[in-house]
């Protein structure tokens, strides 16, 4: 006999709305980390007034220190590009290693059990859950067999693998023994990751044989195979077995990741080497207005202190939750709110192998009700697809699990932010739309789930310590809801400290400090209404936006003139209903 399935009794409070305005419910401020809006101000007040003191309180309470800082802060934006000095530092003299504070510190308090990572292969038989425990162990011995290999403090490793527990268990090695990683998204092309090892000289690529994207086995050796021939720098790959597919392993050079971690002499605790808050932690290459990726290079105390105050205050993180960010760790948004941002906090991060339409529209959905998920981020393209496919979808599951839902690499558009809030939310949960970029390491413009009202389209607010600037292009300050350019006028700690190979900041200087010299160009479009909200239009610069994912028409230009048939090519973006932006080539063939 088929049984009825009984409503579900939603006990969540409602967000209220007063004139377009969306308020926490009373009961998450009070119980939030940051109680209401009177002491975001107030925090907000002391960071930019009295920032040394600001952030070195913050760095007392949830970072620990091999050794503490003698400055908090030294920063110079006009002379980049002179000197061969950085342009900002932070917490100089300070001593950490990042993997303790996102492992070891937690195995002396109750966390040590609980879930660190719970993962959900894209086969949904597949799942693994990892506690601190089993993260720590995993991590310290493929933190010996890279120092086996002979990868030391300052050395650089490509890491290309799709989204298994084994991406983040490299990236915590590495910055267990000093060695800086660089994440290559695992969709990109035997080229993308060619120029990428080469810019960043790895001594060694950490892959999979192959991974799994909607139904397909993706080669990923073999791409490495093919971009191999053209990087000398790299003397040892190791590779993951995910999907079982036959892969040519050179003798000498590749080894499998299950044979290496099984050796005796890789048991163990293996000892973190102490880091100085400016060493570097990664590289991650983006697009930008010039031709090439850049390698956008992130520091350690400054960057960690970021993710994880950002992290805890942004979403109201609580210590019984499951954090769901449903990106790529190949992009920023990964780095930072997957891997660095929840397992500093001692938080349990979801990871998702798959797409959101496999095998059905409703997978996201389903792991939201199957996990219980509490505090779910995604981005608006994601959700301009699943809103188009009807509220069925959504409406089969139980979401009653969530109090919080984020957005992030592109703007909502007012629509996709009331299906959000009404379809996934019940109208209960408050949305928290995260602006930020490779660049800035975490999120600088947004509300905090329990303390800044929203409206639905606009960022709200900037983070503690950003002071944005909404400019016309003469530099003067823009009237209300006039559309500028966005600058920021001070340093944050996760600002990034250079780009690979930028011989004295002349990149950074000529991207991101000439057009308003003095001033960080974020290369966005913004403009403040009435009650001081900022809402981003966009990029206002060469650089196109599709899915969340940037692209420089530079680059794709470079790409189709390397064609021996096309004499002339020119590239432009367009609005496109689901991916925010959508890409024209015009191309003039050679006669
Ligand atoms: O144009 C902005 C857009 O994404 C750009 C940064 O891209 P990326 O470095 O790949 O990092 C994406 C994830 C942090 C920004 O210059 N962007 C990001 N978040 C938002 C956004 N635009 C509007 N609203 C956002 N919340």
């Amino acid at each position: 006999m088929e049984t009825e399935k009984l409503p579900i009794e939603d006990k969540r409070p409602f967000v209220k709305e007063t004139n377009g305005m969306f308020h926490p419910p009373e009961e998450l401020s009070r119980r939030g980390y940051i109680k209401g809006f009177a002491e975001y101000r107030r925090m907000y007040q002391e960071s930019i007034e009295r920032p040394e003191e600001f952030w070195g309180r913050q760095a007392e309470e949830h970072i620990s220190w091999y050794r503490k800082w003698d400055k908090v802060l030294e920063w110079d934006f006009s002379r980049i590009g002179e000197i061969d000095a950085p342009f900002v530092q932070w917490f100089i003299g300070g001593k950490l290693n990042v993997s303790h504070n996102c492992l070891d510190r937690h195995l002396t308090t109750w966390r040590r059990n609980k879930a660190a990572i719970i993962w959900q292969g894209e086969d949904e038989s597949q799942k693994r859950t990892l506690t601190y425990q089993q993260l720590h162990s995993e991590v310290n011995k493929f933190a010996n067999v890279l120092r086996k290999h002979g990868i030391r403090k300052g050395d650089r490793v490509t890491i290309f693998m799709p989204m298994i527990p084994e991406l983040p268990i490299a990236m915590l090695a590495c910055t267990r023994i000093g060695a800086i990683h660089s994440v290559v998204f695992s969709a990109f092309s035997t080229q993308a990751l060619t120029s990428r090892v080469q810019d960043s000289q790895s001594k060694a690529i950490i892959t999979t044989d192959a991974s799994f994207h909607g139904g397909r086995a993706v080669e990923l050796k073999k791409k490495v195979d093919e971009a191999l021939g053209d990087c000398p720098s790299v003397e040892t790959v190791i590779v993951y077995k995910r999907a079982g597919v036959p892969i040519d392993m050179q003798p000498g050079r590749d080894f499998w990741w299950h044979e290496e971690m099984a050796a005796e002499d890789v048991k163990g605790f293996c000892e973190p080497e102490v880091m100085d808050a400016e060493d570097p932690l990664f590289i991650l290459y983006t697009s930008g207005t010039t031709g090439k990726p850049k390698g956008i290079v992130h520091t350690t105390g400054g960057y960690l202190l970021h993710v994880t105050l950002s992290f805890k205050a942004i979403f109201d993180y609580k210590d019984e939750d499951i954090f769901w960010c449903s990106a790529d760790i190949g992009w920023v948004t990964g780095h930072s709110y997957i891997v660095y941002g929840p397992l500093a906090n001692g938080a349990t991060s979801m990871m998702f192998e798959s797409i959101p339409t496999f095998p059905e529209p409703d997978r996201f959905w389903k792991i939201i009700e199957d996990y219980k998920v509490n505090i779910f981020y995604t981005a608006p393209t994601a959700l301009r697809a699943l809103m188009r496919l009807g509220d069925d979808w959504p409406n089969k599951h139980d979401l009653t699990s969530l109090r919080v839902l984020g957005t992030v690499g592109e703007p909502i558009n007012p629509e996709a932010w009331l299906w959000y809030h009404r379809t996934i939310g019940k109208e209960r949960c408050v949305i928290v739309d995260t602006w930020w970029q490779t660049e800035t390491g975490g999120v600088l413009i947004t509300p905090l789930a329990s303390a800044i009202p929203t409206k639905p389209g606009s960022a709200s607010a900037p983070f503690f310590g950003v002071v944005p600037e909404v400019v016309r292009a003469d530099g003067t300050p823009t009237e209300e809801d006039e559309a500028g350019s966005l600058v920021l006028t001070r340093p944050w700690p996760g600002m990034f400290r250079h780009m690979n190979n930028d011989v004295k900041n002349q990149l950074v200087k000529q991207v991101y400090f000439s057009t308003f010299p003095g001033k960080y160009y974020t290369g966005d479009a913004c403009k403040v209404d009435e009650d001081g909200f900022l809402w981003l239009m966009g990029r206002n610069d060469d650089v196109i936006n599709v899915s969340g994912h940037r692209l420089s028409t530079a680059e794709i230009e470079h790409a189709l003139v390397g064609h021996h048939a096309v004499a002339e090519a020119a590239v432009v973006g367009f609005p496109h209903e689901v991916k925010g932006q959508g890409i024209y080539c015009y191309v003039t063939l050679r006669q």
